[in-house]
This record gives structure tokens, sequence and C-alpha cells, in this order.
């Protein structure tokens, strides 16, 4: 079978409700249609049949009538059947004008199927469903039954007909004629039309003396009353008696004339409206129906008039009561109706929603099943991933912290090597070209090994850019010299040009050393001897770059490789020498982070070409340094290769003053070499880690040098608790390690570091940062020294020392005029050891504590002198010596000049 999903289930959804809703529609229009052809329309008789057919047919929901008025119009009339015949009605009721002219289209409808019902009217045909209507014959019968049964001597009856040939016309007139005609007191004196009715009967009673009639039969009580009026124009209305038909009910209508004694009767005879929709829904509910429905007719004189009246002010009454409850019956239908539609409505949405509903429970199931899937898989996945990443991160971690491992014995044999070259024995010796190559060749190791930690470092993203502003043309002039010396041992043409010497960049020249050192020594190894090479830098005026082009003879890169020769570990097809395949990858990853590009074409030879953004706006703040443009920094690499007394003379011993090392260090080979390369300057200490923190706390020694990893604490952590204390916190302290990172470098000077020197360091740049460091921290002495006094101001320096000082000071002028106040005193109170407080001032302010607390005492005396009028004993002994004397000798020993002679001058 097949699957059905959750969008065609909504789909067979939808439809199945519209089916639904349209079907209910349907339902509701299926109605008979019912014609009624009016003939007259002016007189009540016409409009009560209108009503009485109106009224009936509201009775039935499924009734639809609709009556088509032909006034009095033939042609009108005959239109109205035909248009009822083609168009669908269920049942045509006609009350014909005259006979003739409608037979054959009755004939018409009727032979068609159409039910046809006359009304009141006849025609001459058969072809008909049924007649309604009083019989016409027995309507003159009651009138000259009423008459004869009045039983006066003679009576003379004025008739006056209908205008037309009708049947009720024809017939009214014949049975009032056949009992007439065996009345021998009941003559019909005048028979005259309506049309006719008033200049006749004027003429009849004006041209006769003797009274010519006695009685008047009309046609209809309308007629009758037209008569009498004439008759009471004359003023002869008393003497005679009127007799009319219709007998209606109403305003001027034949009851209320018998009533008012106009009429003396008339002959009842009932429109039939009611009845013939009866009979019609009769026939449409397929029931039989009599062809000849003859309604009665009785005569209503002043005996019955009344009650007449009354029954139909009751049936009227009645009329109004079924008509307001129609009303309100319709209204509660229509009620009805709105609700059930609301109802069918909600119902229809409820099992819409039920289905939805369904639907979606449906489909969340599927959903449901298949996310379990997916994160089932997805889990699998995720541990694949985990081991694959476990076992490669394993793999990376112990090549990089091997790599990490490599460079502190290639440190190690580079200084050394540094440190042989300055030996008297090798210099001049042949040695030294062993030495040389030793030197050389480790330094590729090394740089190979920093290729492979930058690669490391471009994939965990975690190298910083640190541009600084740089004349570029110096810089490449520098690298361009480190390959000078090849490019003349194997005859090349190596050349460096530019059209601007002076313009600057932002570059970090770290990374594009690293950048120009790659592509150098690629053009190199494949430029063949007395081949070229170009570097030309193009400043382009027009525009905010700079072009650095490196064009080489070489062997070129073919067309199919050029694509790939950034990408890591790519060898270009005709390379049969031994690279990484890492260098070009790590140069295109250095100048992107300048925001540049790099691009190669090869065509006799290769030609990279740089292009980086002048000026800064394209770094982060954060990526923009200050470094001083250019300084002599051969010492801060090692391109420069080997040669003979190629090395800098460093650490010149000085012999007035011996200043303390500490080396925390646990790489025994590393303190062997830092050891015996300080030993010579300075007092070195040493501690393998374990012992770092007490042993700076006892010597306090002049500048510390840690690493990081350590056994126990690691440097960081060393460096913080050192700077944190007051005995310790103004030494000036060296990280020195191989964590070469972001991270690590933040966290350095976080703990406090002065300097974060990485591992391979140079010895010459180690010991320059020690010789600075310790002369900057001179310079500091010095200026403590000099401002003794500024430094007891509320406004703070900031750092542990001044606020040791300043404590200092507050414990010693608090004590100035005690002349037992003694280091020890000072040393409790600030919970230090005599010996730590006698080191930490002696390195902070370069002087003794007891000579320091004495300069207080001698400078307080001093502007004593100046400003008070104390005696020089009163000064001695508030300055806290205990004696006049041996005031007087410390105040000449140090101002050259005795108490008495100072304040005199
Ligand atoms: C009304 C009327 C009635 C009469 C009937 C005969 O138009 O004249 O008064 O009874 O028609 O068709």
């Amino acid at each position: 079978m097949a699957k059905l999903n959750s969008h065609t289930i909504l789909k067979i959804c939808i439809i199945f409700f519209f089916l639904c809703f349209i079907n209910c529609k349907n339902k509701k229009e299926e109605k008979y249609i019912i014609g009624f052809s009016q003939c007259i329309s002016k007189d009540d008789w016409r409009k009560a049949m209108d009503y009485e057919m109106k009224v009936e047919a509201s009775l039935y929901e499924e009734i639809d009538l609709t009556i088509f008025q032909a006034n009095e119009d033939i042609e009108i009339q005959k239109s109205h059947v035909e248009y009822m015949i083609n168009n669908g009605f269920d049942v045509i009721i006609i009350s014909p004008l005259r006979p003739e002219p409608l037979v054959y289209l009755i004939e018409r409808a009727h032979d068609k199927g159409i039910p046809v019902i006359l009304i009141d009217r006849k025609i001459n045909s058969e072809k008909f469903t049924a007649y309604v209507g009083a019989n016409n014959l027995d309507v003159g019968r009651n009138a000259a039954n009423y008459i004869a049964s009045l039983n006066e001597k003679q009576i003379n009856v004025l008739e006056i007909k209908g205008s037309d040939n009708s049947s009720p016309v024809i017939e009214r007139h014949l049975g009032f004629h056949k009992i007439i005609n065996n009345e021998p007191n009941i003559s019909v004196a005048y028979s005259i039309k309506d049309e006719d009715l008033e200049p006749r009967m004027s003429q009849i009673l004006d041209s006769i003396s003797v009274k010519p009639f006695n009685y008047v039969y009309a046609f209809n009580d309308n007629i009758a009353h037209d008569a009498w009026k004439i008759a009471k124009s004359k003023g002869v209305e008393k003497s005679i008696k009127f007799i009319g038909v219709d007998g209606l009910y109403g305003t001027n209508n034949g009851i209320q004339l018998v009533e008012n004694g106009i009429l003396l009767a008339t002959i009842l005879y009932p429109t039939g409206g009611d009845e013939a929709i009866k009979i019609a829904r009769k026939i449409l509910h397929n029931e039989n129906v009599p062809k000849n429905n003859i309604l009665n007719t009785t005569v209503i004189d002043y005996r019955n008039a009344e009650i007449m009246k009354n029954q139909y002010d009751k049936i009227n009454n009645h009329q109004n009561d079924i008509e307001n409850q129609q009303e309100k019956i319709k209204q509660q239908q229509e009620t009805y109706s709105t609700q059930s539609k609301t109802l069918k409505l909600v119902l229809g949405l409820l099992i819409l929603s039920l289905l939805l509903g369904g639907v979606l429970i449906y489909s969340w199931n599927i959903i449901r099943r298949k996310k379990r899937e997916l994160e089932i898989s997805n889990k699998k996945i995720l541990i694949q991933q985990d081991q694959i990443k476990t076992s490669n991160d394993a793999k990376v971690n112990f090549f990089t912290g091997l790599s990490h491992e490599f460079k502190t014995p290639i440190t190690l044999i580079l200084s050394s090597i540094e440190s042989l070259s300055e030996n008297n024995i090798i210099k001049g010796n042949k040695l030294l070209r062993e030495v040389g190559l030793v030197y050389n060749n480790s330094k590729r190791l090394l740089r190979l090994i920093n290729q492979l930690l930058d690669f490391r470092k471009i994939e965990d993203r975690k190298f910083i850019l640190k541009a600084s502003e740089t004349n570029l043309y110096e810089f490449s002039d520098r690298i361009f010299k480190d390959f000078e010396r090849e490019a003349q041992k194997r005859n090349i043409d190596f050349t460096l040009k530019t059209n601007d010497e002076n313009l600057k960049i932002y570059i970090d020249r770290n990374l594009m050393d690293k950048v120009y050192f790659n592509l150098l020594s690629n053009a190199f190894k494949f430029t063949p001897d007395n081949g070229k090479i170009d570097i030309n830098i193009v400043n382009e005026i027009d525009n905010n770059f700079v072009k650095i082009l490196f064009k080489d003879s070489g062997i070129g890169i073919p067309k199919k490789d050029l694509q790939g020769v950034f990408k890591a570990f790519f060898q270009a097809s005709n390379n049969n020498k031994a690279s990484s395949g890492i260098g070009l990858h790590l140069s295109k990853e250095f100048v992107e982070m300048h925001k540049g590009s790099i691009d190669v074409s090869s065509k006799h030879g290769t030609e990279f070409t740089l292009t980086l953004y002048k000026g800064s706006a394209h770094l982060n703040s954060d990526e923009i340094v200050y470094e001083p443009d250019l300084v002599d920094d051969s010492i801060l690499n090692f391109n420069s290769d080997f040669e003979e007394n190629d090395f800098i003379e460093v650490g010149v011993p000085n012999d007035e003053e011996r200043y303390s090392v500490l080396i925390i260090e646990d790489n025994p080979d590393l303190i062997k070499y830092l050891r015996n390369k300080f030993i010579g300057d300075y007092d070195v200490y040493m501690s393998d880690g374990s012992d770092g923190i007490e042993k700076a706390f006892e010597l306090i020694p002049d500048i510390i040098i840690c690493d990081i990893n350590l056994p126990d604490k690691s440097g960081f952590e060393i460096c913080e608790i050192l700077k944190k204390d007051l005995r310790t916190s103004h030494i000036p302290t060296i990280i020195l390690t191989a964590l070469n990172n972001k991270e690590s470098y933040i966290k350095g000077l976080e703990s406090g570091a002065d300097l974060y020197l990485t591992k391979p360091f140079s010895f010459a740049i180690l010991s320059q940062s020690v010789k600075t460091m310790i002369y900057n921290r001179e310079k500091l002495r010095y200026y403590f020294i000099n401002n003794i006094h500024k430094i007891n101001i509320e406004e703070s320096f900031g750092s542990v020392e001044q606020e040791f000082l300043t404590k200092i000071n507050q414990i010693i002028n608090k004590n100035l005029d005690n002349s037992k106040f003694s280091v020890e005193n000072l040393a409790s109170e600030l919970n230090i050891s005599r010996v730590q407080l006698y080191r930490k001032t002696k390195a902070i302010l370069g002087v003794t504590i007891s000579d320091y607390i004495q300069n207080i005492r001698l400078e307080e005396a001093k502007s004593l002198l100046q400003e008070t009028l104390l005696t020089i004993s009163e000064i001695a002994y508030a300055t806290g010596f205990s004696s006049p004397n041996y005031f007087s000798t410390s105040f000449k020993n140090k101002f050259d000049i005795s108490p008495k002679a100072f304040r005199e001058s």
C-alpha cells in the first residue's frame, strides 16, 4: 500500500471539509416554484386573492410563490405565462383575463407536463389540471332566488353585467335569468354593461317619469355601489334595492355596504386564493386533486352581515396572530438557520481540527522517530569525532610538546656556539668554520620547529597581530642583507629596489620577517647559480596599497600547481627538494592577518606579490603596538647566518657593584648554562622551583628569572606571590618560557612579570634585559631617594613600593623625637624581619634603613633650623638625637656645614 504522507492527509481533510459544507448548503436550496398570473390588479377582490395566496404559501417552507400582474392587458398576461413555461416553474396558476387568447399557452404548459390551475375564470379547453372557484351559475341563481323570496308584487330589475365575456359574467347572467324566467312578478327591465353604467342608468332614470326599476342586480359589489351613487345623485336611491356580488370584507366592500344599508344583499363569491395554493401543493406532492374544486357561495343580507363581519374580524385577528407568529417563526428560523450554519461550521472546523490534530500527532510521531534516529546517529558521529579528535589532539599535542622540548636544547646549542665563538682559542682557528656549520644547521632546525609550531598556532587561531609602524625599505634591506652573502657565493644577481625609501607601513615585524624569509628561502632554493632574484617595493601612489614583488629566475611552478601553492603540505610536481610544504601556507596566513594578500605567477621563474595596506585604518586598535622603528634588532632574531666575528659582545662585568640574580628553572642544562653566563657579572642564586619563593624572600635578589613549567608552583603563581609581597614586590621579574601564545603572554603580564621572553631566547637579549631592568630600578631608586617628602603625599603612585615607603615615612615621622626608635622597632611595626627591611630599603632606596631614618631626622632638623626659633639642642631632641653633639656631628657629615653655621647663613 502506498504510504500516505502528512501532506496528502492534510489535503484529503480539507477536501472532505469542503464537500460537507457544500452538501449542507445544497440541501437547503431545494424549493418548488409556483407562479401565478393575475389578470386584474386594481380592485380589492383581486388584492384579497393575491393576499390569500401569499399567506397560504408562506405556511410552506418548500414553496416559493411569484405573482405576475397583467393589469388587464392580455398581451402582458400571455408573456407571463410563456415565461413561466420556459423557466422551470413547477406549477402555474392563472386567472385568465379572457378565455380564448390564453388557451394555446395553457395547453402547451399542460402538454409539457406543467400542472396548470385555473382560478375564478374558465377557458374553452379541458387541458388544465384543476379549476378553483365558486359556481357562478349558483351566484346568479342565489341572487334571483333572494329577490323572489322577498314576495314583492312587481319587481323590475336593472341588470348590470361585467364588460368582458369572462365565464363569471356569462354564468352569473345565465343563472339569474334561469330563475327569473319562472317568476311571473319579476322581470329584467334593463340589462346593461358596466362600462355603460353612468350614461345608461342616468338616461333610464331621467327619461321615464314612472319608476322604471326597483331592483338593481349588479355583477359585483363595486358596480352595485356605483349604481347606488348614481341613484343617490338623482335622489331615488331609497326607492331602489341594490344587490351585488362578492361579499368582500373591508371598507366600502360588500359586507360593510350591506351593513350600511346601501346594498340589500351581496352574494358571497370567495376568491379561492388559499385553495389554489393548497391544490398546487397537493399536486407537487403527487396527491390526487379533483379537476373542479367548487367553492361555496351564499347570500349576505342585513340578517347575517354582522355575523359575517364578526367572523371576518376574528379571522382577520387570527390572521394577524398567525402573521405575527409567522414573523416570529421566521425570525426564529433565521436565528436557527444562522445558529445551525454556525454549528455546522463549528462542527466542520472541529472535525477538521480533529483530523489536523491526527495529522499533527502522526507527523509529530514521525518527526520524533526521525529526530531520535538523527540524535543516535549524531551521538555516534560525535563519539567518533571525539575519538578522532582525542587521538588527533594527542598526536598533535605530542608533536607540539616535542617541538617545544626541542627548543630548549637548540637554544642551548645556539647560545653555547655564541659563547664558543667568543672563545679566543676558537677565534681565528679552523674550528670556527665547523662551529659556524653547527650554528647554521641548528638555526635551520630551529626555524623548522618554529614553522611547525606556527602552523599549530595558526590552526588554533592563537596568533595576535602586533603591528608597529615600520620603514618598509629598511625592514626589507635588513633581511636582504641576510641573504646577500649566499647570493654572492652563488653569483646570483640579487637586488632590492623601491620607489619610496621613506614609506612606513604597519607590520608585525616578527611575522613579516617569517614571510620574507620564507619567500626568499624558496627563491634561493629554486634559483640556479648565476640566476637572478629581485625584491621590488612599489608604493602605489594612487591608491592605499603597497606591493612587494619577489621575483626569481628559478625553475618556476607548473601552471596546474599554481592554485595549490598556498595550501598546507602542498608540494609542486616539479619540486624534488625536501620541504615541509607549510612555509607558503603560513606566509599567506600571516599576510592575511595583515588584511593583505599574496599572489603568485610563474613565467620564466616565479613571482610572488604581497599587497599590503598603507596606514593603520584596516587594523584593530589591539593589533597595533608601539615599537621603536628598527632599532638595532639584529640581536632579536637569529636570521643572520653565522659568520666569523659575527657575535656581539655581551655582559661587560662591572667591578664596582655586583647585583644578585635568582634563577628559578628546573632544566639542569639551562640552569648550568645561565649560571655560567651570569656568574661573571652577578651573584647567581639558583632554585629548581621547589623553593623559589622561599629563596626570594630570603635573598631579596636584584632580579628574578623564572621558568613557567615548574614542578611545584607554576612560574605565573610564583611571580604573582612575589609581586604581591611587600618584601619582594620591587624585584624585576623575567618570565622565560617555551609557551609562545597570547593567553600565556597575557597571563604572564597579569601575574606582574616585568618581561616575558619566549624560548628560544638569545642570551644577548636576556642579558641586555637584565641590565636594562636593573638600570631602570636604579632610576626609580634615585627618584625615591630624592622625593622622600613628596612620597608622603596622599596621591598614590600606585605601586606597592610607594605604599611601603609612605608607611615607613609615617612610622618614622611618628617617632621622630624618639631617640630610642630603632630599625628593629620599624621592622616589627612593618611585620617583616630586620634583614628583609634592610634589603628591601637597600633595594628600592639604595641606602641602608638606618641611614634613611637618619636622613629624615636631619632633613626635618634642617627645616626646623630654617623655620623656627627653637634652640639647636631643642631641635636635636625634637628630631630624635640622643645628644646635641651627636646631632651636630651628623648634620655636619651630611650637609658639610654645622647646624649653627647653617642657621646663621
Ligand atoms: C373582480 C371581479 C369580481 C368578480 C370577479 C369575476 O375583478 O370583477 O368582482 O367576482 O372579478 O371574475
